[in-house]
C-alpha cells in the first residue's frame, strides 16, 4: 500500500473511527506497535530528547531522522510511517521538498513540519510532488526556545482563530490531517469540528480531537526523568530494566 493511500484513508477517517498514533524510533517498537494494530507511527524528532539525550528538538538532524525513519521502515509496518522534518532542514519550498524526499527514501510515507501560514508553500511544494504531509499546530516544540517553554496554546479567542486560519492555510495546501499539541480542550474540539481534515492531538485533552498521538515512551514508561502532566502510562519498563540489570549484576557477582 502506497503511502498516498495509506494517507487517503486515514484522511477519510474524519468523523468515522478515531486514529491512533504513537511515535517509533527503532525496529523492534515500530514492529511491536504495528502488530498491536496502531495506525500511524510518528518517526517524531521527540527522537533528540527520549532517544538520543538532547535537552530539545532543536539539535535534531535530517541524518538523525533518516537513520531511525529507516529503522523504522524495516518492520514493514502496515501503519502510515510519518517522518518528522527536523527544524533547519525546511528553510524554503525547494530544500523542504529536497528533505521529504530523503525521508520518503528513508522509507517514510509522508512527512510532518511545524507551523501553519508560514510554511503553506512548503506543503504544497511537497505535496505536489505526490508526498502526503501532515501539519502540526498549537504548541511547536522547534521553537520553543524562541517561546522561553512548553505552554498551551489557544487561550484567547484571537489566539483560536490564528490556529483555525492556520489550519486551513495548511489543508488549502493539501496536508491530509493536522496535529495539534498543547491546544486548550475547547479550542481543540472547535478547530476539529471546523476542519476537513483530522486532527490528531497530544495534550488537548482525552476525546477533543479526531485521533490521538503519544510519545511511546511515556506510554510504556521507559523515560522517567521528564514525564509531561498529560501522559497515561501503560507499563513502567524503567523499572523493569532497573530489576532486571540488578538480578543480572547480583547473578554474575555471586557466580
Ligand atoms: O516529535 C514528536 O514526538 C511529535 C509529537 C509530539 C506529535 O511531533
Ligand atoms: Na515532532
Amino acid at each position: 500500500v502506497s503511502g498516498i493511500e495509506k494517507a487517503t484513508a486515514l484522511r477519510q477517517r474524519k468523523g468515522d473511527r478515531r486514529i491512533t498514533a504513537l511515535t517509533a524510533y527503532d525496529y523492534p517498537t515500530a514492529r511491536l506497535l504495528d502488530e498491536a494494530g496502531v495506525d500511524l507511527l510518528l518517526v517524531g524528532d521527540s527522537l533528540g530528547m527520549v532517544v538520543l539525550g538532547y535537552p530539545d528538538t532543536t539539535h535534531v538532524t535530517l541524518e538523525h531522522m533518516l537513520h531511525h525513519t529507516a529503522a523504522v521502515a524495516r518492520a514493514e509496518p502496515k501503519a502510515l510511517v510519518l517522518g518528522d522534518l527536523p527544524i533547519d532542514s525546511y528553510p524554503d519550498p525547494e530544500t523542504a521538498l529536497a528533505s521529504a524526499r530523503q525521508l520518503v527514501e528513508a522509507g517514510a510515507d509522508a512527512v510532518k513540519l511545524e507551523g501553519g501560514i508560514r510554511q503553506a508553500e512548503k506543503v504544497r511544494a511537497i505535496t505536489e510532488a505526490g508526498i502526503p504531509v501532515c501539519g502540526h499546530l498549537g504548541m511547536l516544540p522547534q521553537r520553543v526556545l524562541e517561546e522561553g517553554g512548553y505552554r498551551k496554546k489557544g487561550k484567547t479567542p484571537e489566539q483560536a482563530a490564528a490556529i483555525l486560519e492556520g489550519a486551513e492555510a495548511l489543508i488549502e495546501a493539501g496536508v491530509f490531517a493536522i496535529v495539534l499539541e498543547s491546544v486548550v480542550a475547547d479550542t481543540a474540539a472547535e478547530i476539529t469540528r471546523s476542519i476537513s481534515v483530522p486532527t490528531i492531538g497530544i495534550g488537548c485533552g482525552e476525546t477533543t480531537c479526531d485521533g490521538e498521538v503519544a510519545v511511546v515512551t511515556d506510554l510504556v514508561g521507559s523515560f522517567p526523568w521528564f514525564v509531561p502532566p498529560f501522559a497515561k502510562p501503560e507499563a513502567d519498563v524503567a523499572t523493569s530494566v532497573r530489576k532486571a540489570a540488578l538480578a543480572y549484576v547480583n547473578r554474575v557477582q555471586e557466580s
